[in-house]
């Protein structure tokens, strides 16, 4: 049987969501990062939202966004609305992008918050991400299996996962660089908002000043939370597709890959990151 492949635009070899404007995309590589930004860099599937949420409670004392609100609108996403869109917004700013480390605009004084989550949770996500959103991909009906070998020969949306993560984790030091990872969040959220503000600094740090705003943070960032109202997250995907904020889990792969796949992605990711410790981040996780 014929391998299915989901379809995006191919911008100069940098594949892209078919529902993402062309213009979008060229004008976010000229934007002029400014020295309050923040960005939310990540590679997709990685915790993006989550992110995204928990720095918009930070700003909002714990208060939920309401529910007819999109957190998009606060927190856009750079390559999809493209700079002018950006520069409306107030500064500070906060931006999320998924470019890597090299079309990222850069202001040595801006801040980067990025995120990393293990390879092969983040192919299950991208895999009903990729699934669910029919007008960007169509690939309604793929399987899992056509989607890894997409994912392992680097051929999705915004390319290959470790040509995003090795050049940002070897930025991980730069002072205006947090580097963290999404198994941290779900395992010691409080730490990593602590982090955050401290990162921050400025009103942020009201946040973990008060135990109150703190706990209100961390409760309504919640995936039982989150879970409530997704119109929020993201745009509406059909009824018989998983929901954005879908399983919010550490090793749901092992629900999907097969010992040969796992072996695969293991090879892949010795040599992608051999001469840097990787590998330490999820030690822990039952893949190697
Ligand atoms: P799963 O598909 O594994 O459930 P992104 O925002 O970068 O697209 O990442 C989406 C992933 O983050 C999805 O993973 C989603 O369920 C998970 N996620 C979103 N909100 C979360 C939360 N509050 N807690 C834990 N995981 C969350």
């Amino acid at each position: 049987m014929n391998k299915k492949t989901p379809s995006y635009y191919n911008h100069n070899g940098f594949l892209m969501p078919m529902g993402f404007p062309i213009e979008g995309f060229t004008s976010a590589l000229e934007y002029k990062a400014q020295p309050s930004d923040i960005f939310i860099v990540t590679y997709p599937k990685c915790g993006t939202t989550w992110t995204q949420y928990i720095l918009w409670l930070m700003q909002h004392q714990g208060e939920p966004l309401p529910p007819s609100e999109k957190l998009e609108t606060y927190i856009p996403h750079l390559e999809e609305v493209g700079k002018e869109a950006i520069e409306k917004l107030p500064q500070p700013r906060v931006i999320k992008t998924h470019l890597p480390y090299k079309l990222t605009p850069y202001h040595p004084q801006a801040k980067y918050i990025y995120v990393a989550r293990n390879p092969f949770d983040c192919v299950v996500s991208f895999y009903h991400h990729t699934r669910g959103f029919i007008k960007h991909y169509d690939f309604a009906d793929g399987t899992f299996d056509d989607f890894f070998e997409c994912f392992i020969t680097g051929e999705v949306d915004f390319g290959d996962y470790f040509e995003h993560l090795v050049p940002w984790y070897k930025h991980k030091e730069d002072e205006n660089v947090l580097f963290f990872t999404y198994e941290t969040m779900k395992v010691n959220l409080k730490m990593i908002i602590i982090e955050i503000a401290n990162f921050l600094r400025g009103d942020y740090l009201n946040c973990i000043e008060k135990e109150k705003i703190l706990n209100k943070i961390i409760d309504n960032s919640s995936l039982e939370n989150m879970e409530k109202d997704q119109q929020r997250w993201s745009s509406q995907r059909p009824e018989n597709m998983p929901s954005f904020v879908r399983k919010g889990e550490i090793g749901d792969w092992k629900n999907y890959f097969s010992s040969e796949q796992q072996q695969r992605l293991i090879e892949k990711f010795m040599i992608k990151t051999s001469g840097v410790k990787l590998k330490n981040l999820w030690l822990d996780q039952g893949i190697f």
